[in-house]
C-alpha cells in the first residue's frame, strides 16, 4: 500500500479495540482506537479520517445518534458499524442514515479489511466525482439523483470522465435503469453543456420517417413534406445528440448514420448539398447490440463507432442498498407535487420494498412510490399503500401480479413476459433450446424475445 489511510476505531471494549487497531496497523493503515463516542467525535473533528469503525452499542448515545453527529461534521466519511447482533430493520435504518455498511460481531478480519477497502475506494471516487462536477448546473447535478452504491459511484465516475471527452458513448441497461438520466448528466457535465441537448427516441418514430427526422428534408422530398426542415443533427449542432433505443434504427439508415458520424456532415433528404455538423453522440438501448450484430441486424462498423465508451447500468435488484435512498427521494418529489407531508415509511413496508425484484427497475420503484404517496392517508407510508403484487414471492409470476401496477398495459405485459423468459432461461442454465421447448416457442422466436426484451445473462 502506498498512501496511508487513517482509520478511526471507536469501541468501548479495550481488548477488542486495541486488537483491531493492531491488525489494521499491520496492514499498513494508520489506525487510532478510542474507547468512547465523545473522544471519538472530538478526534474526528480535529483530524483527517478516511473510514470510521463504530461500535453500535456505545454508552451514552445510540449508534444512530453518533452517526448523525459524525455526518454533521463530515457527511462523506464512510462509517462502518460493528454490532453484536443484526436485524434487518436496524441495518436499513443505519444505511438510510448514511452508514456505509455494518458488520456483525464476532468480526471476521477478512470481511473487515474487504469492507474498508471498498469504502476507501468509494470515498476516493466520491471526491473525484465532486471535483469533476464542480460548476455544473444544479438541475442536472448528480446530487439530485441517487448514486449511493459503490457500483453506481464507479459508473458516475466513468460518466464524468467520459463527459470530458468527445468520445461516442453507448449507455446500456434494462428498461428503467436510468440510461436517459446518465445521458443528461454527461451532456450537462461536458464542454457542450451550454449548447443544446437533443433527444430522439427512435422507437417512437415510424421507420419510414426516421431518415428525415435525423437528417432533415427539402420541400417535396417525400409525400407529405410540405416544407424544407432541419433534421435533429442540425438541431443539435454544437451540442449533444442523444439517440435513444438505437437498436431500433432501420438497417438501411445505419449506413447513413455511420457516414454522418465519419464525415461530420449530413445531407438533407432530397438535397445534394452536404451540411457540416458538429455534434457529440450518445446512444442508449436495452437490447443486446452485440447480439444484433451477430444476427446481422446491426452493422458492426456502426456498433464500434457508437460504442467507444460503454456505460452499462446494473438492474436495481443488483443495487438494493440504493432502495431506501430512492424511496426518500421519490417521497420528497411526490410530496411536493401532491402537496403531502409524508415523513416516513413503516418498517414492514420498507422491508417489502427492498425485497421486491423490480423487473421495471427504478421507474417501477418510482411508480410504486408515486402511487403510495397519492393513496396514503397519513404522514407515513404503510403496507396498505403498496400494490399487492409486492407481497408475493418473486417466483410467483402470474399475470394478476401486475394487475394494479401503475404502468401502462404494454409495459406490464413486457415485464411479465420478460420475467417468465428470464426465469425459464435461468432454470435451464441459459440453454436456449431447452428453454424454448419449455416455453413452447421456437428457438428463433426465443432469440427474438431475448433481444427485443433486452434480456441479458
Ligand atoms: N440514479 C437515479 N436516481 C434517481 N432517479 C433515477 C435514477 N436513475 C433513474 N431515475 C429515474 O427513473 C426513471 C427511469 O429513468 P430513465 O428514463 O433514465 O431510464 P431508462 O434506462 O432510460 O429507461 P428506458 O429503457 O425505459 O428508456 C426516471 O423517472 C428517472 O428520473
Ligand atoms: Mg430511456
Amino acid at each position: 500500500m502506498t498512501a496511508k489511510f487513517d482509520i478511526l476505531i471507536i469501541e468501548d471494549e479495550e481488548i477488542a479495540g486495541k486488537a483491531l487497531a493492531g491488525t489494521l496497523k499491520q496492514k499498513g493503515y494508520a489506525a487510532v482506537w478510542l474507547p468512547n463516542g465523545e473522544e471519538g467525535l472530538f478526534h474526528f473533528k480535529q483530524h483527517p479520517v478516511d473510514v470510521v469503525l463504530l461500535d453500535y452499542k456505545l454508552p451514552g448515545m445510540s449508534g444512530e445518534e453518533w452517526l448523525g453527529r459524525m455526518k454533521e461534521i463530515n457527511p462523506l466519511t464512510p462509517v462502518i458499524f460493528m454490532t453484536a447482533y443484526s436485524s434487518v430493520e436496524r441495518a436499513v435504518r443505519l444505511l438510510k442514515m448514511g452508514a456505509y455498511t455494518y458488520l456483525t460481531k464476532p468480526l471476521e478480519m477478512e470481511e473487515v479489511l474487504h469492507n474498508i477497502e471498498n469504502a476507501l475506494e468509494k470515498v476516493s471516487l466520491q471526491r473525484e466525482n465532486k471535483r469533476l462536477q464542480q460548476g455544473l448546473q444544479e438541475k442536472y447535478s448528480f446530487q439530485n439523483y441517487v448514486f449511493n452504491s459503490g457500483k453506481m459511484q464507479e459508473i458516475l465516475n466513468l460518466a464524468m470522465r467520459a463527459a470530458q471527452s468527445e468520445a461516442s458513448i453507448l449507455v446500456t441497461g434494462e428498461s428503467g435503469t436510468g440510461k436517459e438520466v446518465i445521458a443528461n448528466i454527461i451532456h450537462h457535465s461536458s464542454a457542450r453543456s451550454d449548447r443544446t441537448f437533443v433527444k430522439v427516441n427512435l422507437s417512437a418514430i415510424p421507420p419510414t420517417l426516421i431518415e428525415a427526422e435525423l437528417f432533415g428534408a427539402v420541400k417535396g422530398a417525400y409525400t407529405g413534406s410540405v416544407q424544407t426542415r432541419k433534421g435533429m443533427f442540425e438541431e443539435a449542432d454544437g451540442g449533444t445528440l442523444f439517440l435513444d433505443e438505437i437498436g431500433e434504427l432501420p438497417f438501411e439508415i445505419q449506413v447513413k448514420l455511420l457516414r454522418a458520424l465519419q464525415e461530420r456532415e449530413i445531407t438533407r433528404l432530397g438535397s445534394t448539398a452536404p451540411v457540416k455538423v458538429n455534434i457529440r453522440i450518445i446512444t442508449a438501448t436495452n437490447q443486446n447490440l452485440e447480439e444484433l450484430v451477430r444476427q446481422k441486424k446491426f452493422r458492426e462498423d456502426l456498433f464500434f463507432r457508437l460504442n467507444v465508451i460503454n456505460i452499462d447500468l446494473p438492474p436495481l435488484r443488483q443495487r438494493k442498498e440504493e432502495i431506501p435512498h430512492l424511496v426518500d427521494l421519490f417521497i420528497k418529489k411526490f410530496n411536493h407535487r401532491e402537496n403531502k407531508r409524508i415523513e416516513s415509511v413503516s418498517k414492514d413496508a420498507m422491508n417489502l420494498l427492498i425485497k421486491y425484484h423490480y423487473p421495471g427497475n427504478i421507474r417501477e420503484l418510482e411508480n410504486i412510490v408515486e402511487r403510495a404517496v397519492v393513496l396514503s392517508r397519513d404522514d407515513s407510508l404503510g403496507m396498505r399503500d403498496l400494490p399487492v403484487f409486492l407481497n408475493r414471492e418473486p417466483d410467483d409470476t402470474s399475470p394478476e401480479q401486475f394487475s394494479d401496477s401503475p404502468l401502462p398495459l404494454p409495459e406490464r405485459l413486457n415485464i411479465i413476459e420478460k420475467e417468465i423468459i428470464t426465469r425459464t432461461l435461468e432454470k435451464f442454465n441459459y440453454n436456449q433450446s431447452r428453454a424454448a421447448q419449455e416455453l413452447g416457442i421456437s428457438e428463433s422466436g426465443l432469440r427474438y424475445k431475448i433481444q427485443s426484451l433486452g434480456i441479458r445473462k
